[in-house]
């Protein structure tokens, strides 16, 4: 199958080869061609260019972009999209004054998704992240990382990584997968929280190895959750089984996770919402990508992130959504990009690069998704009308993509 998208008002995030990352200063800058074609192939990107280079004789099916953009399919670094039911009761109960961390000691919050998700089949929750990965697919997300982390019990934890597997196998979307058993500690282990450490690691850990079922592994490494040995321990057991670690770090206080990230050679160090300069000059020189989460600041009312001092300092960010049903039940990415521009103040074109080719970093698939680029998947959207690329993050909450591709197949 051949797809000839002509006309195209302006092609994004062009590149003649593949690069890791785009930091600092470099973020501002997202390269483009207007009036352009793009040529995809057998699910793949062949040729882009200028119109006037547009080939003629071409045995593909043609689609007109006269007056779109079209973009690289958005990469969507963190999500822990395989959960059971919502947590609209906390959402008031926040409103009223609880918070976040008042709720979680309660037996709520990451505790009262993984009661719902041990009573919870595989078929249903198969069920209910493949319509939200429908959901964010029409919103122009092309590839996700899914976390698991609310089952917290060796069958329950087995169980939706094996979800994912399947996932992976049906779903259009590129998929990452990675283990979360260290999300919380489980009620019954409050008092003795070494055990089930020892349960992640001696039991969880081979199995998931075993199966293949995880790309990388997670740890919740913040005040009131795992602490900074804890999450070393775990993570070094992770590496002796290939697992890459993406953490999260830094959420609800300034918790050493980026520290003890880094020094684990963390593949991305994730939410930072509480971060100083020591998190900010730790990160130089490394290989870690910062990840920022904006739509959990935006929904329990936290400081966001502070974006502009990272990339002021010279380094990359990605940003993604965390969509979860605790601290951000959307998986909006343009909606990622207005907050990243209205609240973290950066420009539309910084704001491009961190969901596209660093978010495709922060899951090592910079060579594969992230841009458009020959020979890299024909993953993109078209779309809607419009003159720049402001409109999408200037738009908030409007929904602008036209038209999806992926692996080289149009969905409507
Ligand atoms: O990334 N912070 C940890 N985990 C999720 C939220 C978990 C929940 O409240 O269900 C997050 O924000
Ligand atoms: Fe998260």
């Amino acid at each position: 199958m051949s797809i000839l998208i002509k006309n195209i008002q302006t092609l994004v995030q062009t590149e003649e080869q593949a690069k890791n990352w785009v930091a600092g200063a470099a973020m501002s800058h997202l390269p483009t061609i207007d009036n352009a074609f793009l040529w995809l192939k057998d699910a793949s990107i062949f040729h882009f260019g200028k119109m006037e280079d547009c080939p003629s004789d071409v045995d593909a099916q043609v689609i007109d972009a006269s007056g779109r953009l079209v973009f690289p399919s958005w990469v969507d670094s963190h999500t822990h999209i395989v959960y059971a039911g919502s947590r609209e009761g906390e959402f008031v109960d926040r409103i009223r004054g609880l918070s976040y961390e008042e709720i979680a000691k309660k037996g709520g919050g990451i505790l009262n998704s993984a009661k719902r998700l041990q009573n919870t089949s595989a078929e249903d929750l198969y069920t209910q992240a493949w319509e939200r990965l429908e959901e964010i697919q029409a919103f122009g997300t092309g590839t996700v990382e899914i976390k698991s982390g609310y089952g917290l019990s060796f069958e329950s934890e087995l169980k939706i990584l094996r979800v994912i597997k399947e996932l992976k196998k049906n779903s259009p979307l590129t998929i990452k997968s990675t283990f979360l058993g260290a999300h919380a500690i489980p009620m019954i282990y409050k008092e003795h929280r070494k055990d089930y450490i020892d349960l992640i690691i001696d039991k969880m850990l081979p199995t998931i190895a075993k199966e293949e079922l995880a790309d990388y592994i997670d740890v919740f490494c913040d005040k009131g959750f795992f602490t900074v040995e804890e999450t070393d321990r775990i993570l070094k057991a992770g590496a002796n089984y290939g697992l890459k670690a993406k953490i999260h770090a830094n959420e609800l206080a300034v918790s050493g996770g980026v520290q003890v990230g880094v020094a684990n050679n963390a593949l991305s160090v994730d939410h930072l919402e509480a971060t100083t300069i020591a998190e900010i000059e730790c990160l130089k020189g490394t290989k870690t990508m910062p990840t920022l989460l904006p739509s959990c600041s935006f929904f329990l009312n936290l400081d966001y992130a502070p974006a502009r001092q990272l990339i002021e300092a010279g380094l990359p960010i990605a940003l993604a959504t965390d969509y979860n049903p605790g601290s951000t039940p959307s998986g909006k990415i343009p909606f990622i990009l207005s907050l990243a521009c209205i609240k973290m103040r950066l420009l539309p074109e910084e704001a491009i690069n961190a969901v596209t080719i660093n978010g495709a970093y922060a899951l090592e698939l910079q060579q594969e998704v992230g841009s458009i680029c020959k020979g890299k998947k024909a993953n993109v959207f078209i779309t809607k009308p419009m003159d720049s690329i402001a409109r999408i993050p200037y738009s908030f909450g409007s929904d602008l993509v036209e038209q999806v591709i992926l692996n080289g197949e149009i969905y409507a």
